[in-house]
C-alpha cells in the first residue's frame, strides 16, 4: 500500500500479464480461422449427394463444383500445361543437341564413282545416289562444260528440283522454289536456304564424289 492516492489508483489498474483472463486482452488472441477468406454462400461446395467434400470419391476433385474450385483447378492446368510444354521444349533442345553431336561424328560418307567424263555432254544433267541409296543428288555439266553437283531434295519440303539448264535455275514444282544453277543458292520461292554442295573430284576421265557440303546460308 501507498500514502498517495494516484499511485493506488494506477496499481490496482496495472495488468498482471500471467493472469490469463487479462493476458488474452493484451495479446488480443484472435478466433481460429478469423482471416481465412470468406466464401459467399452461393460459392460453398455441396456435392450432390450432401456429403462433405473430404469424404466424396478422388476424382470428384477434377470436376469443379463451386466457382472458386474451378479457378482453381484452370491455374492447376495451366501450371500442368506451362510444365509439359517446357519439358516439351527442352527435350526438343536435347533431342536437336544429340543430332548434331552424332551428325559432327559422322564418318565422312567417302569417295564414290558416279559418272564418266567423257559420257557428260555440255548442258546435261545426270542421277546419281550420294552419301547413300536414298539421297538422290544432280550432276550438272554447264554449256561451258563446267561441272557441278548438288542434293536432289529442295531445301523446303524436300521434292526433287528440276534443272532447267537455259534458265540457269533448278526449279522445285511442288511450290515454285527456285535455286541458282552455278551456286545452288535459294533465289525464290519458299526454300530456305540452299542445296547442299556435292564435293567432286576428277580423276582422269572419272568423275567422284567426295563429301557433302551443307550449307546455312
Ligand atoms: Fe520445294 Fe516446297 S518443296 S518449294
Amino acid at each position: 500500500m501507498t500514502d498517495h492516492p494516484q499511485k493506488e489508483l494506477e496499481q490496482e489498474r496495472a495488468v498482471d500479464p500471467r493472469e490469463s483472463s487479462r493476458h488474452e486482452a493484451l495479446v488480443a488472441v484472435e478466433p481460429s480461422g478469423a482471416y481465412a477468406a470468406t466464401r459467399e454462400e452461393g460459392q460453398i461446395t455441396r456435392a450432390p449427394d450432401g456429403r462433405p467434400m473430404d469424404a466424396q470419391p478422388r476424382w470428384r476433385t477434377d470436376f469443379a463444383i463451386d466457382t472458386p474450385v474451378d479457378n482453381y483447378l484452370a491455374r492447376r492446368d495451366f501450371a500442368k500445361f506451362v510444365v509439359l510444354t517446357s519439358g516439351a521444349f527442352v527435350a526438343g533442345q536435347g533431342f536437336i543437341a544429340v543430332q548434331s553431336l552424332l551428325r559432327r561424328n559422322r564418318r565422312p560418307p567417302g569417295r564414290t564413282r558416279i559418272a564418266s567424263l567423257s559420257e557428260l555432254e555440255p548442258g546435261t544433267a545426270t542421277t546419281f545416289t550420294y552419301p547413300s541409296e536414298d539421297d538422290p543428288c544432280l550432276l550438272l555439266r554447264t554449256v561451258d562444260g563446267q561441272l557441278l553437283a548438288y542434293s536432289q531434295k529442295c531445301t523446303h519440303l524436300s521434292c526433287a528440283v528440276v534443272p532447267q539448264m537455259e534458265q540457269g535455275v533448278l526449279h522445285c514444282p511442288c511450290h515454285e522454289g527456285y535455286f541458282d544453277l552455278l551456286t545452288g543458292a535459294n533465289i525464290a520461292g519458299p526454300p530456305p536456304r540452299p542445296l547442299p554442295r556435292i564435293v567432286l573430284e576428277i580423276d582422269g576421265d572419272e568423275v567422284f564424289a567426295i563429301a557433302v557440303d551443307e550449307r546455312m546460308i
